[in-house]
C-alpha cells in the first residue's frame, strides 16, 4: 500500500516540487522557511530550537502537498544527556549498551522536533590519527556490526530514521588525514568495510550517507558501482542515499566535474539522491531534467526514495511534532541512569599496580587536570534555552564516594579543556606533594575531535607531557586517566605510573562512573575496540593483519619489522583489566568436524578467582590455515560480556557458524572453503585457548 501512495503521490508533482524533496538545506544555508511553503526543500538539518522548527512547519502547513518534512541533525552520543562517544559504547563490549545509547540520544534529540539523524558511522577505522575514529566502533569488523546494527535499532526505538555512514571508505583516509584519499582493494572492501552497513541496512538503516572522500579515484557521490550498484542493487537499500555535506561541490576540487550542472549530472547518475547544503540539485537538476541530460526517471526514482522513507516512518499519518510540549522530555533522569550505567562499562583499566581501587590506607588525592576537575559542557547543538545538564567534576564524586576522613583537593594544573584559561602547575605540584596519590586526567578536549581534527603525533602533547613528567617526578604514586576520542600512544609514562584508566569522553555522566570505578563501587570491565601502538609510526595498526612470510620472529634483519620499535602493539585488541582475577580454561567443542552449513559450537569455563563480583569478556577468534588466499591472522567471530561472582565460574558456551568464516574475491562474490580453522579463546586478541576444526567439503 505504501508504494501505490507513492506513486499516487508522485503523479501529482510537479519537477520543481520533485527537486525540493531532494534538496537538503538548513542552518547554516542561505535557508528561507518560505521554501518549505513553496515545495523547494523537503528535507532540513541542524534545527534544534522548537521555535524554529514549529516555524517551519508552520510554512509547510501552507504548502501545496504537504509533503512532512524531514529534520537531520547528527545526534552522535546524546542531545541533552551525553553517553560515552560511540568508540567506548563499543568499549563496553555489551550491544544491549549501545542501543540503550543509541535509544536516549533519538528520544531526546525527537524531543525538540528532529526525526532523523546522520548516525551511526559505521566506518571501520584503524587509523588513530583519523580525528573521526571516535563516532565508529574501532577496528574489528565483528564488533562493527553488532555495533552498526545495536545502534541503528536504538534509533529506531527512540523515534529517529538513521542514516549509516560515509559509504563508502571514509575511515581509510590516507595517512589518517580527513579528507585524503582512499585506495581500497575490492575483495577488502567487501570483507572489513561493507559488513556494518549491510547490518546496519538488515537492521532497518533507511538512509545513507556518502563519503567526503574519493575511493580509488571516484569521489564517493560520484561513484555509481559503490552508490547504485553496491548500495542499492547488491544490498537492497530501499531509502535514499544522501551526500555529505557540499560533497557534489567538492567534486568540482576533486576535478571530476567543470561546473555546477556537470557535477549534479555526476552525482544524480551515480545515484545519490539528496544533496546536502551544496544547493546544486536545487539550482541544476530541473534544467538538467528538461535538457534531458538526466532522465526524469532517475529523478522519480530518488523521489520515491525519499518518500519511501517518510511513509514508513508514519510521517504522513503522524500530526507534525509539538516540540515544545516535549522539551520536558530532556535529561530525564532515567537518561541520566542509563548514561551512567554505559560510562561504567565504557572504561577500560589497562594498567593497574596495586593502586586500585583507592583503599583505606589512602588519606588524600590530588586531582590534576582541567579535565578533571572542570564541569564539562557536553552540548554540540544550538541548545540555548533546553535543559542542560551541569556534569559533577571528578573531585567533587571523589569525595562524595571516598571516606569522609580523606583529603580530596584538585587544580586544574593545565587547561585541558576547550575554553578554560591555563592553569596553574606550581599549585598542581603543591597539590601532589601534599597527597597520598595523584590522580591525573590528560588527553583531548571537545575541540580535539570529530571532523577535521587529524593529528600526526599521538604521543601527548608537551605541555601535558611536561606537567605528567613533574608529577611522577614528585615520586607520589601517580594514576593516569586517559579521556581521549582515540588511541594515544602511552609508551614513554606507562611504566612509571601506578595505574592507567583508558576513556574514550564518557559523557555527562562520566566523572561519576570514574569514581565509582577509582573508589570499588564499580568493578572496571571496558576492553579496547582499538589496537594501542607503541608508536605513531606502527600506525595503521590492528590484529587481523594477513601473516607475512617473514614474520618477526628473531629480530634478524630479514624479518618484517622496524629497526627502532618493536612491531607488538602496547595493549592489543580487545584488552582491558578487572579488579577480578578471572582464569578461562576446559575449551571443549562439540565437533571438530563440520559441513560448510554446521556452527561450531563450544564451552569454555570462566572462573573469578580473587577479587569482587565482576564482568569479564569472552572472545572467540576463528583463523583459516590454508586457503586460496592468504587469510588473516586471527579474526574476532564471538565475544560475550559475562558476569561472575566472586569465588564462582561459569560455563561460557559459544556458537560460530562456517558460514561465518568465508572471505570475499575483487567481484564481491563471497566463499567459505573447506580445510582446517585454528579456534583461539581468550580475553583479549592474544586469544591463547585453541582447538581445530576441520571444514568437510560438500
Ligand atoms: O553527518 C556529518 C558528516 O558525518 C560529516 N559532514 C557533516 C555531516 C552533517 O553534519
Amino acid at each position: 500500500a505504501i508504494e501505490q501512495r507513492i506513486e499516487a503521490l508522485l503523479a501529482q508533482m510537479t519537477l520543481a516540487e520533485k527537486v525540493g524533496q531532494l534538496h537538503l538545506t538548513g542552518r547554516g544555508d542561505s535557508f528561507k522557511p518560505e521554501w518549505v511553503a513553496e515545495g523547494r526543500t523537503g528535507v532540513l538539518m541542524n534545527f534544534t530550537q522548537p521555535r524554529e522548527v514549529r516555524a517551519v512547519q508552520a510554512q509547510l502547513a501552507r504548502s501545496r502537498l504537504r509533503i512532512p518534512l524531514l529534520f537531520g541533525l547528527d545526534a552522535i552520543n546524546g542531545f541533552a544527556t551525553y553517553f560515552p562517544q560511540p568508540l567506548g559504547q563499543a568499549a563496553t563490549f555489551n550491544a544491549r549498551l549501545m542501543e540503550v545509547s543509541a535509544y536516549w540520544a533519538a528520544r531526546e534529540a525527537r524531543a525538540v522536533g528532529v526525526n532523523w539523524t546522520f548516525a551511526p558511522m559505521v566506518d571501520i577505522t584503524r587509523d588513530a590519527r583519523w580525528g573521526r575514529v571516535m563516532e565508529g566502533a574501532g577496528e574489528d569488523v565483528h564488533l562493527g556490526v553488532i555495533s552498526a546494527a545495536a545502534r541503528v535499532a536504538g534509533y529506531h526505538r527512540g523515534g529517529l530514521a538513521t542514516s549509516a555512514k560515509h559509504f563508502i571508505g571514509y575511515g581509510e583516509a590516507e595517512a589518517g588525514r580527513d579528507y585524503n584519499s582512499v585506495w581500497i582493494p575490492l575483495s577488502k572492501l567487501w570483507d572489513i568495510h561493507i559488513p556494518p552497513f549491510r547490518a546496519a541496512i538488515e537492521a532497518g538503516a533507511f538512509t545513507v550517507m556518502t563519503s567526503l572522500s574519493a575511493m580509488n579515484g571516484i569521489p564517493s557521490s560520484a561513484d555509481r558501482a559503490m552508490m547504485t550498484d553496491t548500495l542499492k542493487v547488491k544490498l537492497g537499500l530501499r531509502g535514499f542515499i544522501v551526500s555529505d555535506f557540499e560533497s557534489i561541490k567538492e567534486m568540482l576540487a576533486h576535478g571530476v566535474g567543470a561546473d555546477g550542472p556537470e557535477v549534479v549530472r555526476k552525482a544524480m547518475l551515480a545515484g545519490v539522491d539528496v544533496d546536502m547544503m551544496a544547493g546544486l540539485y536545487d539550482r541544476h537538476l530541473a534544467d538538467e531534467v528538461r535538457a534531458g541530460r538526466v532522465p526524469q526517471s532517475a529523478v522519480d526514482d530518488a523521489v520515491r526514495r525519499v518518500l519511501r522513507v517518510k511513509f514508513h516512518m508514519g510521517l504522513f499519518e503522524a500530526e507534525p511534532d509539538h516540540p515544545a510540549m516535549a522539551v520536558a522530555q530532556l535529561a530525564l533522569p532515567e537518561a541520566r541512569a542509563a548514561a551512567l550505567e554505559v560510562a561504567r562499562e565504557a572504561i577500560i583499566l589497562l594498567k593497574n599496580d596495586q593502586i586500585l581501587p583507592l583503599g583505606r590506607q589512602t588519606r588524600s588525592v590530588a586531582v590534576i587536570g582541567g579535565l578533571a576537575t572542570h564541569q564539562e559542557d557536553w552540548q554540540y547543538s544550538d541548545n540555548a534555552g533546553l535543559p542542560r545538564i551541569r556534569p559533577a567534576t571528578l573531585p567533587a564524586e571523589l569525595t562524595r564516594f571516598l571516606a569522609p576522613n580523606v583529603r580530596v583537593t584538585a587544580e586544574r594544573g593545565l587547561a585541558t579543556h576547550c575554553s578554560l584559561a591555563p592553569g596553574n602547575t606550581a599549585a598542581a605540584l603543591r597539590a601532589a606533594h601534599a597527597a597520598d596519590v595523584v590522580v591525573v586526567m590528560l588527553g583531548e578536549d571537545c575541540e580535539q575531535y570529530g571532523e577535521g581534527t587529524s593529528r600526526a603525533h599521538l604521543e601527548l602533547p608537551a605541555p601535558q607531557k611536561a606537567l605528567l613528567d613533574e608529577l611522577i617526578a614528585t615520586r607520589k604514586p601517580v594514576i593516569v586517566i586517559m579521556h581521549t576520542a582515540r588511541p594515544f600512544v602511552l609508551t614513554g609514562f606507562v611504566d612509571r605510573v601506578k595505574a592507567v584508566l583508558q576513556t574514550f569522553h564518557l559523557g555527562t555522566e562520566g566523572r561519576t562512573a570514574l569514581a565509582e570505578v577509582m573508589t570499588g563501587r564499580v568493578n572496571p570491565s571496558g576492553k579496547l575496540p582499538m589496537t594501542f601502538p607503541r608508536a605513531t609510526g606502527q600506525v595503521p595498526i590492528y590484529y587481523d593483519q594477513l601473516p607475512t612470510g617473514r614474520p618477526r620472529l628473531t629480530n634478524a634483519r630479514y624479518e618484517s619489522g622496524y629497526l627502532d620499535e618493536k612491531i607488538e602493539p602496547l595493549f592489543p585488541f580487545g584488552f582491558g583489566l578487572t579488579y577480578s582475577r578471572f582464569t578461562l580454561d576446559r575449551l571443549a567443542l562439540d565437533a571438530t568436524s563440520l559441513p560448510l552449513t554446521g556452527t561450531i559450537a563450544g564451552t569454555v569455563r570462566l572462573a573469578n578467582g580473587a577479587g569482587p563480583a565482576g564482568q569479564e569478556v569472552v572472545q572467540v577468534y576463528v583463523r583459516q590455515r590454508v586457503g586460496s588466499r592468504s587469510r588473516p591472522v586471527r579474526q574476532l567471530k564471538f565475544f560475550e560480556k559475562v558476569a561472575v561472582a566472586a569465588g564462582g565460574e561459569a560455563s561460557v558456551a559459544f556458537r560460530i557458524p562456517v558460514q561465518a568464516l568465508g572471505f570475499h574475491d575483487d567481484q564481491g562474490r563471497y566463499s567459505v572453503e573447506p580445510g582446517l580453522y585454528d579456534v583461539f579463546v581468550g580475553t583479549d586478541s592474544r586469544a591463547s585457548l585453541t582447538a581445530t576444526v576441520t571444514v568437510t567439503a560438500p
